[in-house]
């Protein structure tokens, strides 16, 4: 039996660890630049090296934060594996981290995120959707709107809480009384507000607020001077101190919600389902449009503000030249956000034309956008790098290894010797010695079980005939070749 559940257990966390999914870019944290002066540091976030495209992205950074710019674009262009989707999602956790310094601008908490919406190029291509359409909704995702609403709270510390109940089971009513240090009032309660207390079991001694429009309770804690009436209580009891002041208070609420979602909530009549399905068809310009009118109504009258986020579209090669004249025409409207594409094409074909052009952009687009160009990798900044994702894949690997790994980089690429690391990982723990501890022959080992790209490519071109070529023609046996082996075995064998 004991063995049957130790079985179980290891399982268990076989299946936990299986859970914790280390992605391409899970070692990336921000992009590691200094908070203050936004310079970049040689390894930090996870992001080594780079630093001229870093310190660019750091400007782009500020610039994204303070809310003032809209409608640029910034294209991030240089080689496979230059880390320049790395970058873009440095950015985008730089920007959801509430740094407490911005709580501070803006004087308000939770509400600082921007929007950054990150699609690959060749998803705008669907049946569903034109891809006009499926660009339009990119773009509006990418727009905050911060609408405040003033709301009236009611905080303090529960005194008591009298309720009446009828024995016909009918109307409740009851009285609820509440105090700050300063003053204490008696309210009565309806039907509503008896249900919510008891659902959130209120007692008295609780500290708690409710919200005068919504009749939405929430309790606080429990208040310090009420820490000795109980002997039980549970671990997770909170304590607060009772609420100074007035019992009633005005609080500002904002809430942060995108273009987009204004579009679906009031396109269809199962508008909020859409939100969830994702299933939200195309919507009108009229309805657009209405929105529009709203929302510059809504910032006339300083309810609300608009916060332009980030659009990042990877492998922007693929869009075709409608879609680059659409997002030309996008930049300058009204409600834009900042679009960051990144490409790995030098002078390349544009989709939809007969011309090339650099980076397989219209030039016309490439003159409305600033570039930042990543370049490749030195050997000491591949090392940084494949340790970090070593360290990331919780895979130990000695040095000996590591320096192996890293020629292994300079030379295939990046990526593949980022993908050794757990083949050989894997090599490593087959082998059960030394602690699981990747050494050189496990990388050897897996550099001669997995083909780079080029060698790769050089076995096809050796064995050219064998595979389909581009007029059909393939050459399915090679029994030319054995046939001479095979029967020369067979004339030993007799
Ligand atoms: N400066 C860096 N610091 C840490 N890791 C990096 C850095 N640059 C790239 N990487 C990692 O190397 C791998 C390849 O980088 P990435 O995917 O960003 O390349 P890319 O420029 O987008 O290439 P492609 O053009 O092929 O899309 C990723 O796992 C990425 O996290
Ligand atoms: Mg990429």
């Amino acid at each position: 039996m004991s063995i049957q559940t130790l079985d179980q257990t290891q399982q268990q966390q076989q299946q936990l660890h299986s859970l914790s999914l280390i992605a391409a870019h899970s070692h990336i944290t921000g992009l590691g630049l200094d908070p203050v002066t936004l310079q970049p540091k040689e390894s930090s976030q996870g992001m080594v090296g780079q630093l001229k495209a870093r310190r660019a992205m750091g400007v782009v950074y500020k610039m994204i934060k303070m809310g003032k710019i809209a409608g640029r674009c910034v294209l991030l262009a240089g080689p496979p594996s230059s880390g320049k989707t790395a970058l873009a999602r440095g950015l985008a956790q730089n920007l959801s981290s509430n740094d407490d310094d911005d709580k501070e601008q803006t004087g308000s908490s939770g509400s600082n995120t921007v929007p950054f919406t990150a699609i690959a190029g060749s998803e705008i291509f669907s049946l569903e959707l034109s891809k006009t359409e499926a660009l339009t909704q990119a773009f509006r995702k990418s727009i905050g709107i911060k609408i405040k609403e003033e709301t009236e709270l009611i905080s303090g510390e529960v005194v008591e809480i009298q309720i009446d109940r009828s024995i016909t089971g009918g109307q409740k009513q009851g009285k609820l009384t509440i105090k700050t240090t300063d003053m204490e009032t008696i309210y009565e309660l309806g039907n509503k507000m008896i249900d919510g207390l008891t659902k959130e079991k209120v007692v008295a001694g609780d500290v708690i607020t409710i919200d005068k429009a919504s009749g939405k309770i929430t309790k606080l804690g429990r208040s310090f001077a009420r820490s000795r009436d109980y002997d039980a209580m549970g671990a997770d009891t909170k304590f607060v101190a009772c609420p100074e002041g007035e019992l009633q208070k005005r609080d500002t609420v904002v809430h942060t919600v995108s273009l987009h979602d204004i579009d679906v909530i009031n396109s269809r009549t199962q508008g909020v389902l859409a939100l969830f399905t994702g299933d939200t068809g195309e919507i009108s310009s009229e309805v657009r449009d209405q929105i529009n009118a709203k929302v510059a109504e809504w910032k006339e009258e300083g309810k609300a503000e608009i916060v332009p986020g980030v659009l990042f579209i990877d492998e922007v090669h693929m869009l075709d030249i409608e879609c680059f004249s659409f997002i030309n025409r996008a930049l300058e409207d009204e409600f834009s956000p900042i679009v960051i594409m990144a490409t790995n094409r030098g002078i390349s074909q544009t989709r939809g034309t007969s011309y090339k052009s650099p980076h397989g952009l219209p030039l016309d687009l490439l003159d409305r956008s600033i570039i930042v160009t990543t370049t490749i990798y030195k050997e000491d900044e591949i090392n940084t790098i494949l340790k970090i994702r070593a360290q990331e894949e919780e895979v130990e690997i000695n040095d000996a290894a590591l320096a192996l790994l890293t020629q292994i980089g300079s030379e295939t690429s990046l990526r593949y010797a980022s993908n050794l690391i757990s083949v050989s990982n894997q090599i490593a723990l087959k082998r059960k010695s030394n602690n699981n501890i990747i050494e050189v022959h496990d990388i050897k080992r897996a550099y001669l079980l997995f083909l780079d790209s080029k060698r790769s490519v050089e076995f096809v071109t050796q064995n050219e005939s064998q595979y389909i070529d581009d007029n059909g023609k393939v050459e399915i046996s090679s029994q030319k070749q054995n046939n001479a082996t095979d029967l020369d075995a067979m004339d030993t064998t007799e």
